[in-house]
């Protein structure tokens, strides 16, 4: 089964009743903030690698209006939360900051509140709908952040930096969620662009949009829909052995290292090291050609990097599981699939695979009947970052 894509202006309707089941009057601004998925260039983006992701059709409404005083109500529609879906506190003061607590989806919210970059906010009513699986992989935090941040621009314009904005919504999974997540997410949900994949320099915060639109390609993203626990300890524990293989390498960051300084410090390191550091050296070669496959429509080369990339994600990283190995092995047993791999953090989540239109029920099919688990599916194009939406 696939589940289609709500349509935004479908959630935004649903987010202006609640809205006003919840609060007894109408809300005045409404805005959204996509998810991603990444089509190549896992874990490089906090080693100032490439990453090549794009925006989602699926995405985060925010719509609300704007109280005197200095209160803050918020509630969510998500139906995954297993928690109170209303949320009230005051602003912060100077002294006085919003500190990270219960309900945790709120954390993304008041998070991205305190690194706001103007002021002074003022009070204000919201409600929250979304159509990205929590927890899914497709960064339904991400778009949550950057959703309440543009939000807070409609009610206390900040200067419009988009970089500064994404790095904000950053800062606030750091220090409210505990992630101690890279640039990726935030970046392309902020600067996301209607057609086209997005090659960040994470070490510039430079983009460079990629066509990404052929009647003939479909782009399939398949849940899993398993997420296993190892996700919260083994990605700062990543990030650690990458700066501790940068260190051992003398460089600031494995962005600068070859191949070549990796197989000559080989000896004085542990194999564990040797490997992550493998894997982030040549995934970052891999992103670099990806882009450029992509650029001259050389979908089979792009889909053999895809593969390269998920097997050492798989070896080298160890951040799949068998699921995901299942549902790429699965893939690409149909002919008329470039390439298939896991997307975001790894240990569960969901897989992107790059095929031909025309084989795309078939490709399905086949996932249903190989793999061990109930899987969804979302057909996707390349969308547009966040944006104001009429109400
Ligand atoms: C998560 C993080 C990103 C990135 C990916 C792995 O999605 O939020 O910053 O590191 O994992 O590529």
């Amino acid at each position: 089964m696939t589940s289609s894509v709500t349509p935004v202006k479908h959630l935004v309707a649903e987010a202006r009743t609640f809205y006003n089941e919840t609060f007894g009057n109408d809300p005045e601004i409404a805005v959204c903030a996509p998810g991603r998925v990444n089509l190549i260039g896992e874990h490089t983006d906090y080693n100032q690698g490439f990453v090549l992701p794009m925006a989602l059709p699926l995405v985060t409404v925010v719509v609300g209006r704007q109280i005197s005083g200095n209160k803050v109500s918020i509630v969510s529609a998500s139906e995954a939360l297993e928690e109170s879906n209303r949320v009230d506190f005051d602003l912060p003061t100077s002294t006085t900051p919003l500190l990270p607590g219960k309900p945790r989806w709120a954390n993304y919210v008041k998070g991205v509140i305190q690194h706001y970059r103007a002021h002074p906010l003022p009070g204000f009513q919201a409600a929250i709908c979304s159509s990205v699986p929590l927890g899914g992989g497709l960064s339904s935090s991400a778009s949550l952040e950057v959703a309440v941040y543009t939000f807070l621009q409609q009610l206390c314009p900040d200067d419009g930096d988009d970089k500064a904005k994404a790095m904000a919504c950053q800062k606030a999974e750091h220090t409210h969620a505990g992630v101690p997540c890279g640039i990726m997410d935030q970046y392309v949900s902020v600067l996301g662009k209607e057609a086209h994949a997005l090659l960040i320099d994470c070490r510039s915060l430079e983009a460079e949009p990629v066509p990404l639109v052929d009647p003939g390609l479909v782009i399939l993203i398949t849940n899993s829909n398993v997420r296993h626990s190892l996700t919260g300890s083994e990605y700062p524990t990543r990030r650690k052995q990458c700066e501790e293989a940068a260190q051992l390498l003398g460089k600031s960051s494995l962005r600068d290292a070859t191949r070549e300084d990796l197989e000559a410090a080989k000896d004085g390191m542990d194999n564990v090291t040797y490997r992550r550091a493998r894997h982030v050296i040549e995934e970052i070669r891999r992103t670099s050609q990806a882009a450029e496959a992509l650029r001259q429509q050389n979908y089979k080369e792009f889909g053999r990097l895809m593969v390269e990339s998920h097997n050492s994600l798989r070896d080298d990283y160890e951040v799949s599981c068998k699921e995901l190995d299942e549902l790429v092995n699965a893939a690409m047993e149909v002919r008329g699939v470039y390439g298939s791999r896991m997307t975001g953090g790894g240990f569960g989540g969901c897989t992107v695979t790059l095929l031909q239109a025309d084989v795309v029920e078939q490709v399905k099919q086949h996932i249903m009947e190989k793999y061990n688990g109930s899987p969804s599916f979302y057909i996707t194009t390349p969308s547009e970052g966040a944006r104001v939406l009429s109400l």
